[in-house]
């Protein structure tokens, strides 16, 4: 208790009562920021990342609730490493179950804060304990815990670990009674952000899930894929030209789920043009080709950033650096005969249709795919050299070839 007055009554001595208002108009701020963003991924990073820097904690984590188990899904922590872990695809992680026996559990079964001073003297009559496995194989010393439900209406969708809340020079205390306050506002904040961002995957993943029936050459996979690719190129090729960080990260988020619907106008084709084995007559092609229009005319009326966007890729992913591509210049995208018109040139296409026409490209060559083999890697990556200048924007290459080991990492993270 000692403790805990103590972090109070500095807080209120350095900001002479005014604190706050301060604090409450900064956490709000902060937390606008969250919501606008789409991306899960990116979410995950960012509720982690303000949530630490808002309350002065050293580490935090993010578990979340799927088929009623809590999955350990990120992780950050400045003593032992830098920037985030996402332990999705780490199969060491197995989930937990929701009940009172672990600090999450208790947190997400009853939808309840908990502020623990120090982990390793919890009561024995609780029914929660800590679990000391991270510690003991890191040597990491977890001390304070302020653990929030991150709960979206009624239902618990995960929660929210911080843990050793820093002083001023930097030592460890508990979380105080304005923490509690505080994180459990921004924890509401972030479960309604995050909500909205898986909603937003999901509708994709249905969306293009429809498209799969159509064309089997267009999987969830695939989907996931290039949009990371052509977040991880764009990133890249932003920073390459010394853009503001926090701008690249906005535009980042955008254009990996943007892309992530490339393909969406393809649901407009008729189906014996999509399963047709064996190569298009040219006729067909030509159809075929129409997928872009129609993926653009999906969007009309929109006005949000996102819509925009993918508008902009699902009809530009076709187009070439050297103005060989298609659907080229159209004069309506909405009349009711579409004219392909004569291919765009570089200076036309936006950098996010740029990226993304080398994301599928590449994505294509390098897979498996009913009707081919999979190229090997080396003469993917020489085809992507040799169409440096003509198929594809010589800075986008740069840019693949900068980050490809990214690249790799989402090819392995999302394979079929
Ligand atoms: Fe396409
Ligand atoms: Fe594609």
């Amino acid at each position: 208790m000692q403790i805990l007055e103590t972090r109070e009554g500095q807080m209120q001595m350095d900001n002479q009562g005014s604190n706050t208002q301060e604090l409450l108009s900064e956490l709000y701020a902060v937390t606008q920021d969250l919501v606008s963003i789409h991306d899960e991924d990116y979410l995950l990073d960012q509720i982690l990342t303000k949530a630490r820097e808002f309350l002065k904690a050293e580490a935090g984590s993010i578990y979340q609730v799927k088929d009623s188990m809590l999955h350990f899904t990120y992780v950050q922590n400045d003593k032992m490493f830098e920037g985030s872990a996402d332990l999705r695809l780490d199969s060491n992680m197995k989930p937990m179950e929701i009940n009172e026996s672990s600090l999450a559990g208790y947190t997400a079964t009853h939808g309840e804060m908990l502020n623990i001073p120090d982990a390793y003297e919890i009561p024995a009559e609780v029914p929660y304990s800590f679990n000391k496995s991270y510690d003991e194989s890191t040597g990491y010393r977890t001390r304070s815990m302020l653990m929030a439900p991150l709960s979206a209406g009624e239902k618990v969708i995960g929660v929210l670990q911080l843990i050793n809340a820093l002083d001023e020079e930097d030592g460890v205390m508990p979380f105080s009674v304005q923490d509690e306050m505080l994180g459990g506002f921004f924890a509401n904040m972030a479960a309604f952000a995050l909500e909205r961002a898986m909603m937003t995957r999901d509708l994709i993943l249905r969306t293009m899930r429809m498209a799969e029936l159509r064309d089997p050459k267009e999987t969830g996979a695939h989907v996931n894929r290039v949009g990371g690719y052509s977040a991880d190129i764009y990133a890249a090729w932003a920073k390459n030209r010394g853009l503001d960080t926090e701008e690249i990260e906005k535009q980042r988020d955008l254009i990996r789920v943007a892309a992530m619907l490339h393909d969406v106008g393809k649901v407009a084709i008729s189906d014996t043009i999509l399963k047709k084995p064996g190569r298009f007559t040219d006729e067909e092609y030509a159809i075929m080709k129409q997928h872009t229009v129609m993926g653009a005319r999906l969007f009309k009326d929109s006005t949000t950033d996102l819509d925009l966007l993918a508008a902009d890729i699902a009809l530009n992913h076709h187009e070439r650096y050297d103005g060989k591509g298609y659907p080229g210049q159209i004069q309506d995208i909405h009349a009711e005969e579409i004219e392909l018109g004569p291919g765009k040139q570089s200076g036309d296409l936006s950098i996010a249709a740029r990226v993304c026409a080398l994301a599928d490209v590449y994505d294509a060559l390098i897979s498996t795919r009913v009707y081919k083999d999979a190229w090997t890697e080396d003469k993917v990556l020489d085809l992507i050299r040799e169409e440096r200048g003509q198929q594809f924007d010589p800075e986008v290459v740069d840019a693949f070839f900068t980050t490809y080991d990214s690249i790799n990492a989402t090819r392995q993270r999302f394979q079929e």
